[in-house]
């Protein structure tokens, strides 16, 4: 049984492992073929903040595997102070083989995997999103082929998509710019941690759009104000308002470059119409690779193959 917290806490090798697996599983997808490798099993999800894409992609993900899923928010859950959270994580992982967590704070997933006994995945935290992560790692190899030696260039916020990116290209051999105001950029505690982790990591910050956007082989961004920050928002939509990924920074990229966007988007914030529906767009496909990636996840978590 293993766990998907931080991706520094994973190998080259385990991420090739999990794109193979959810390839494997799309491509029979493809033809019809669902191998029910997970009848009998049990997910739980338990979030504290709200969900499309990950929840449902896990859903249908277990679904399709042959397993069942069970969704508690927070408060039914009891974390909201009805009992201690090892109390709650011991109970939950006695009724399943894999629990998936939103939360607020980090610390809350640590502990469920502290407590829990089963295996655990991080499905967003305040600090990350290392499911979202390695679907767009997944997702630009099927587009742009080799990854390896390719800019990915982070508009906005260095917030926790950010974060988990930037580790997922920089095992990937991706070099990764954040293009952001001062006051928003990864922190420097992460960057040293990634760097002594994948010594290889080519990471860097800007402000400048012309050298961040020149050879992008990927321009992604997120929204401005992330879940548990709306108190923020309008001082948010002030510093971020000259990175808005519209046509005319796209035209600083090759034409060749794709435009991501983990989602939901605030179309007209962060990214316009003409980009996120244009043909450089490839977020359609991206989200829903997270199911097939979702999929590649719970069998490498719960060491299943196929
Ligand atoms: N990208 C993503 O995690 O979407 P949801 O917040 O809808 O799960
Ligand atoms: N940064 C965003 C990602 C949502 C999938 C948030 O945390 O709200």
């Amino acid at each position: 049984m293993r766990h998907l917290n931080s991706l520094l806490e994973l190998k080259p090798a385990n991420v090739n492992a999990i794109f193979g697996l959810a390839r494997t599983l799309k491509d029979r997808l493809r033809k019809g073929d669902r191998p029910q490798v997970l009848s009998g099993y049990v997910m739980a999800q338990v979030f504290e903040k709200p969900s499309l894409r990950t929840r449902l992609s896990f859903d249908a993900a277990m679904m399709q595997l042959g397993g069942a899923s069970i969704f508690l928010n927070a408060k039914e859950a009891g974390l909201g102070g009805r009992e201690a959270v090892p109390d709650v994580a011991r109970v939950i992982g006695g009724y399943s083989d894999v629990i998936t967590l939103r939360t607020f704070s980090q610390k809350l997933i640590d502990a469920f995997i502290e407590h829990s006994g089963v295996a655990v995945i991080n499905g967003l935290s305040d600090e990350r999103h290392p499911c979202q992560a390695l679907t767009d790692l997944f997702t630009m190899q099927e587009v742009i082929g080799e990854v390896k030696g390719k800019k990915c260039v982070f508009v906005g916020d260095g917030n926790n998509v950010a974060n988990s990116l930037a580790i997922a290209a920089s095992l990937c051999g991706m070099s990764f710019v954040v293009c952001s105001p001062e006051g928003y950029r990864l922190e420097e505690r992460f960057l040293k941690a990634l760097a002594k982790k994948c010594p290889s990591a080519e990471v860097s910050q800007t402000d400048n759009f012309k050298s961040a956007m020149k050879d992008a082989a990927i321009v992604y961004t997120d929204v401005w104000t992330s879940m548990g920050q709306e108190a923020e928002a309008e001082e948010r939509q002030k510093v971020f308002g000259r990175y808005q990924v519209n046509e005319k920074l796209m035209k600083l990229a090759p034409k060749t470059c794709r435009f991501m966007h983990c989602l939901p988007a605030k179309r007209g914030l962060e990214v316009t119409d003409e980009v996120i529906d244009g043909p450089q767009s490839i977020v359609f496909q991206q989200a829903q690779n997270r199911m097939h990636l979702a999929k590649g996840l719970l069998l490498w978590v719960l060491e299943k193959s196929i």
